[in-house]
């Protein structure tokens, strides 16, 4: 390790985000009974410009009287390019409950991006006495935001998660695919007259750990556009879990269980993790710093490798 330590990203189980537009009040209590770790109310692209005021109102309303649980409570603001992004942070901040959790900034491009949300809820949380902070996430979805992607995640204190954007990342990138993340027709590796089909999300997914990682933030796997394709969606997030990802979207409320299957460590990766330390145990006892188990190597690495797995069952399964 670095002189300069690791820090810990926020502990709180965050495998399924629940998505719905906050001009639909008619599905937040089903939302609120679903079983997601956190709930993104929307005031971005899921909402009409003419709906934007009236989804304000109810998203206002909603943060208060609905049993969010212990649910994670996240609205999604309109981007810094917009007329609506002030008057979304303003009007949420000056009337809404301290029920709400954070502010997700959509499109953020570079660090003074989220600076600007930050002096401007700083501010807000000042005058009307708010005590309890609000935290901040962010999606990744432009050229610019993976160009910067390392400052991003460093802008604020109040920084708690990342997501990758993959409908609006591939229009900023000038991909030619209409499809939202998931397996794209034509990237793919040809050999002997075969397909063999490649990831072209993997490499943004990897810089966004990377730098979350690097920074105590947890990286999330945005939108699975297809919500009829079950394998499709759990192939994109079993990808995003191996690669460090600690949950994905829902666009629809079938996808929860499926998110929530993928990013709960199975009891087989727990018991095979809880043996890895009790092996090194002992090997450490014999003055070791090595053991065998199961005909493979594993040592000091190994015990980091296994803890992850155990921290995010306990995390999740208490
Ligand atoms: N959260 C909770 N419940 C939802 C829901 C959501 N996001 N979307 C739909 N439901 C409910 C419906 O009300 C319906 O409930 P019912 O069985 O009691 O009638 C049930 O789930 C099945 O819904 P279905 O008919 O399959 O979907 P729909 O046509 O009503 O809505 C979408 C489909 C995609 C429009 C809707 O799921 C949605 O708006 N998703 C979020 C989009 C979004 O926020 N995008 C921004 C982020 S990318
Ligand atoms: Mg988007």
């Amino acid at each position: 390790m670095s002189f300069r330590l690791q820090p810990a990203a926020p502990a709180r189980p965050n495998r399924c985000q629940l998505f719905g537009p906050g001009s639909r009040p008619a599905i937040f209590e089903k939302m609120a009974a679903s079983e997601a770790d956190v709930i993104n109310l929307d005031l971005e692209d899921a909402v009409a410009p003419d709906d934007k005021a009236q989804a304000r109102k109810n998203i206002i309303q909603a943060i208060g009287d609905v049993d969010w649980g212990a649910k994670t409570l996240s609205v999604r603001i309109n981007g810094l390019d917009t007329p609506y992004w002030y008057r979304d942070v303003v009007d949420l901040l000056e009337n809404c409950s301290d029920r709400i959790d954070q502010i997700m900034i959509p499109k953020v491009g570079c660090a003074e991006d989220v600076y600007a949300v930050d002096a401007l809820v700083t501010g807000i949380e000042r005058a009307k006495g708010r005590s309890k902070p609000i935290n901040i996430e962010v999606i990744i979805e432009t050229a610019a935001g993976i160009a910067h992607v390392e400052d991003i995640a460093a802008s604020s204190p109040r920084m708690v998660a990342m997501s990758l954007g993959a409908a609006d990342f591939a229009a900023s990138m000038g991909m030619q695919t209409t499809g939202i993340g998931g397996t794209q027709e034509n990237y793919y590796m040809h050999r002997d007259g075969q397909k063999y089909w490649s990831d072209p999300w993997h490499w943004a997914q990897t810089a966004i750990v990377a730098a979350c990682r690097t920074h105590g933030v947890l990286p999330v796997d945005g939108p699975f556009g297809d919500f009829s394709d079950d394998e499709g969606f759990r192939a994109q997030a079993l990808r995003s879990a191996t690669l460090g990802m600690v949950g994905k979207w829902a666009i629809h409320p079938k996808q929860v269980a499926l998110a929530n299957e993928v990013f709960t460590p199975s009891e087989a990766a727990v018991s095979e993790a809880r043996e890895i330390l009790a092996a090194m145990e002992e090997a450490q006892k014999s003055g070791s710093g090595a053991a065998v188990y199961k005909g493979r190597l594993v040592d000091i690495a190994s015990v980091r490798q296994a803890e992850v797995i155990v921290r995010q069952a306990e995390l999740i399964l208490g």
